[in-house]
């Protein structure tokens, strides 16, 4: 049977709300930076075939935080280049502290920043009616997958944006993570979207297997400490409740079994370690570093 639940996406100051407690109470900017710095420079040195211009897009960017670490590395890695960054990021708050931020970032001089309100359907529409026929060398689309309706579809739409020597870069929770088990036990339950919020990496390899695209895979651990959603009428424990099942309201609106059983699976040892006191949530990412399509020679 279809879930009557409501969407957390459909409220987006709800959902912003709880993605930012989402980062307070997690390990995951902290992995995704450890990613960044220690991991990520080698893929960004292989791109740009020595140009002294390269050409960045980053679809879903958020308040760009992570945008402008990678953008730092990839100055590093490149010393001297220009970039010209599209940003694709349908929330005009994001949008707004994305901007903010690079307001106030000294020696951003050599990005040139274009700023597309946009879902990344509305981009590949926007794209395709100019006929443009720009490549880009760096592509990243980070925890943002969930949102759309054909995530296959939107890895086609922006892999083939990809110049020779340039990578796509999708980062997602991991097929290993407790997220995935959440899902599985539950999603019919949870969700009454046409969205994908249920992929995961396991999802995205095995489509790229299956059309024979090469990638390279990283587990980044990381964890969510969810000790405030089970105290009973705890307002941030509600607020992190909703960003875990994707459901607005899920303490108040769930029924009280679907309630029960995702609070059991929560603080099971399928999803959460218990330390000192503390649940600690298995969010464990994955990061796919993805190849151009090889043309022919
Ligand atoms: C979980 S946040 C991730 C933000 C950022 N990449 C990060 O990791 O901090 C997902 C972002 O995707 C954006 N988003 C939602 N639907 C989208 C869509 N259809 N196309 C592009 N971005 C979307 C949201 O507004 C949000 O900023």
């Amino acid at each position: 049977m279809e879930s009557s639940l409501k969407c957390l996406v459909n409220d987006d100051s709800r959902y912003q709300e709880s993605f930012k407690l989402f980062l307070e109470r997690s390990s995951e900017h902290k992995c995704m930076q450890d990613f960044i710095h220690n991991l990520l420079p080698d893929v960004l040195a292989s791109i740009g075939d020595g140009k002294s211009h390269l050409n960045v897009i980053g679809v879903g960017s958020g308040a760009g935080e992570i945008d402008l670490e990678m953008l730092s590395e990839l100055r590093l890695k490149h010393p001297g280049v220009t970039v010209d960054n599209e940003v694709v990021e349908p929330s005009a708050q994001q949008l707004h502290n994305y901007r903010v931020l690079v307001s106030r970032k000294p020696d951003l001089d050599y990005i040139k920043f274009n700023w597309n309100k946009m879902t990344a359907g509305e981009f590949e529409e926007n794209w395709k009616a100019k006929k443009m026929t720009k490549k880009a060398d760096f592509i990243h689309m980070i925890q943002m997958l969930y949102y759309v309706k054909d995530p296959e579809a939107t890895i086609n739409f922006f892999h083939s944006l990809l110049n020779k020597n340039g990578k796509l870069l999708i980062i997602l929770v991991s097929g290993e993570s407790g997220w995935r088990r959440l899902w599985q036990t539950y999603r019919s339950q949870l969700s009454n979207t046409e969205l994908s919020q249920y992929v995961t990496t396991q999802d995205v390899k095995a489509f790229l297997e299956s059309k024979g695209v090469s990638y390279q895979n990283y587990e980044l651990p990381s964890q969510m400490d969810i000790t405030e959603c089970f105290a009973e009428g705890d307002e941030k424990g509600e607020l992190l409740l909703d960003f875990l099942t994707e459901v607005l309201n899920f303490s108040k609106t769930a029924p009280p079994d679907l309630k029960a059983g995702v609070m059991e699976l929560l603080r099971h040892p399928d999803c959460s370690v218990e330390s000192n006191g503390r649940i600690l949530f298995n969010n464990n990412l994955g990061a796919i570093v993805i190849d151009p399509l090889k043309t022919g020679c």
